[in-house]
């Protein structure tokens, strides 16, 4: 008996596969989500469950949640053109500033500032971070002897704020300067977490005015003074660029603007999240302090691996938000021109896709390679790319600085219950955070002090 043979079936036409869209957010999910009140995060993991790119649909732009590691670097590293910024939430803060700016007027500031936030640059500044840090240092000594709780939210803040200034303008700022600047946290919530649609800014009223005038003062004080013996403040140099250059308008203050705010809340809520896991891991500060003795390499990349590790648990500017101005492919899937792209930090950092054992605080991986995955993009809590953090060495520096001085000498054991973290802007503790301090058993009281 014969079979007779099946026809073939009709081939394909040859030629690349066409790529699909991004799985989609289901309408009942997204209505679900709108009717519980629910923050951003808990959208976004509902819609990161379908896969490391999705599809939401949350205005009348269609919006891409990226978190693959390959698509990263691809949007944020490798095509940064075809993914500006777009309507910077922060404009209305931020002006035209190095963070908000694009083309032409970007590249200027960015080339300036660059040479004074890396390599020589920074060096210029350690000496104004181990002033701020030592204060700071003489404050835990006393809280420590007298038991007074303190509030690690305040100080971190403080700590920050100090920094910054002094970088700025050479000097301490007086409790009254930080205390008015301590309102940037206040606009900076006041400001909506993704770009509106509509392009509406919000009013940011009197708090700005009065920002306004204290950095306006100190602008008209270093014109005013030949640079310092050590050489000129960042502002001094801002100054001399933008006479040169003829920067337009207010710009100067944009600039200034721009670092306390960048600099600012993301170191300062880095360290309190540090300060966090170290009450809870307290055996990661007895591991970075064998590490070497004070001063060594070894302690300096131990400290540095704390650091590394808060950043990916917390990265704190969690949300990285993009424009596609083409149509284009990314991690496989299709994304279309006008697409709203959030790259997101923070999932990536605990996927564990990407990262062995996600959620443990574990700092040698930083140190030994274990627990570490190699590819580009898996890793971005200062971003990637020509837009990446202007300030992240400095930063790190700023914050291995602080530890230098703080963990051999005092342990803070948080008084505050295990919090959850709230993601405006930045992610940070939802509550203020208090905490004992506790001189360790070897250190002498005049230790840190
Ligand atoms: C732990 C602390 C910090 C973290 C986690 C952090 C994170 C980031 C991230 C993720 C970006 C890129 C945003 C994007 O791609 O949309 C960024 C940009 C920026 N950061 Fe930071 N930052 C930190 C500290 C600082 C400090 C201390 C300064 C300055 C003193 C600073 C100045 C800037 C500036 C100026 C930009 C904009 C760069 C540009 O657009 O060319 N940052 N930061």
């Amino acid at each position: 008996m014969t079979t007779a043979a099946a026809a073939p079936a009709p081939r394909p036409p040859a030629g690349p596969a066409v790529p699909a869209d991004p799985p989609e957010l289901a309408a009942e999910d997204l209505r679900r989500w709108q009717r519980s009140g629910g923050e951003l995060i808990d959208l976004l993991h509902m819609a990161h469950a379908l896969g490391p790119v999705s599809l939401l649909r949350l205005g009348s732009n269609p919006t891409v949640l990226l978190t693959d590691p390959a698509g990263i670097q691809h949007v944020l590293a490798l095509n940064p053109d075809r993914y500006p910024k777009r309507s910077h939430r922060a404009r209305a803060l931020l002006g035209d500033g190095v963070l908000t700016a694009g083309g032409e007027l970007w590249k200027r500031q960015r080339r300036l500032l660059q040479s004074h936030f890396t390599g020589q640059g920074i060096r210029r500044f350690t000496s104004v971070m181990h002033d701020a840090a030592r204060q700071l240092a003489t404050r835990w000594s006393h809280s420590a002897d007298s038991g007074q709780t303190r509030d690690i939210t305040a100080d971190m803040r403080f700590y920050a704020l100090d920094v910054i200034w002094r970088t700025l303008t050479g000097h301490g700022a007086t409790a009254d300067t930080l205390r008015v600047l301590g309102a940037l946290d206040v606009i900076l919530t006041a400001l909506p977490l993704l770009p509106p649609p509509d392009g509406h800014q919000p009013d940011l009223g009197v708090h700005l005015a009065t920002i306004h005038g204290i950095v306006d003062a100190a602008i008209a004080e270093a014109r005013a003074t030949p640079d310092p013996p050590g050489g000129p403040a960042l502002l001094h140099s801002l100054i001399h660029a933008a006479d040169d250059q003829a920067w337009p308008g207010n710009l100067i203050r944009d600039e200034v603007m721009t670092l306390l705010v960048a600099g600012q809340e993301t170191t300062a809520n880095t360290l309190v999240w540090l300060h966090l896991l170290l009450g809870r891991h307290p055996e990661e500060r007895t591991r970075a302090l064998a590490a070497g003795p004070a001063g060594s390499d070894g302690r300096n990349r131990a400290f540095q691996a704390l650091v590394s590790e808060t950043l990916r648990l917390y990265p704190v500017a969690w949300l990285l938000p993009r424009h596609a101005t083409e149509d284009d492919v990314v991690a496989g899937h299709r994304v279309r021109a006008g697409t709203t792209v959030l790259a997101c930090p923070y999932l990536t950092h605990r996927d564990p896709a990407v990262w062995p054992e996600p959620d443990r605080f574990l700092p040698h991986r930083f140190t030994t390679g274990h627990h570490r995955p190699t590819q580009p993009g898996a890793y971005y809590p200062f971003g990637l790319g020509p837009r990446a953090c202007l300030g992240a060495q400095f930063a790190l520096r700023e914050a291995t600085i602080l530890l230098e001085h703080l963990l051999p000498s005092y342990a803070a054991v948080p008084d505050t219950p295990p919090t959850d973290a709230a993601f405006g802007i930045t992610v940070s503790p939802a509550t203020t955070v208090h905490a004992t301090i506790t001189r360790l058993p070897h250190a002498s009281p005049t230790e840190g002090r």
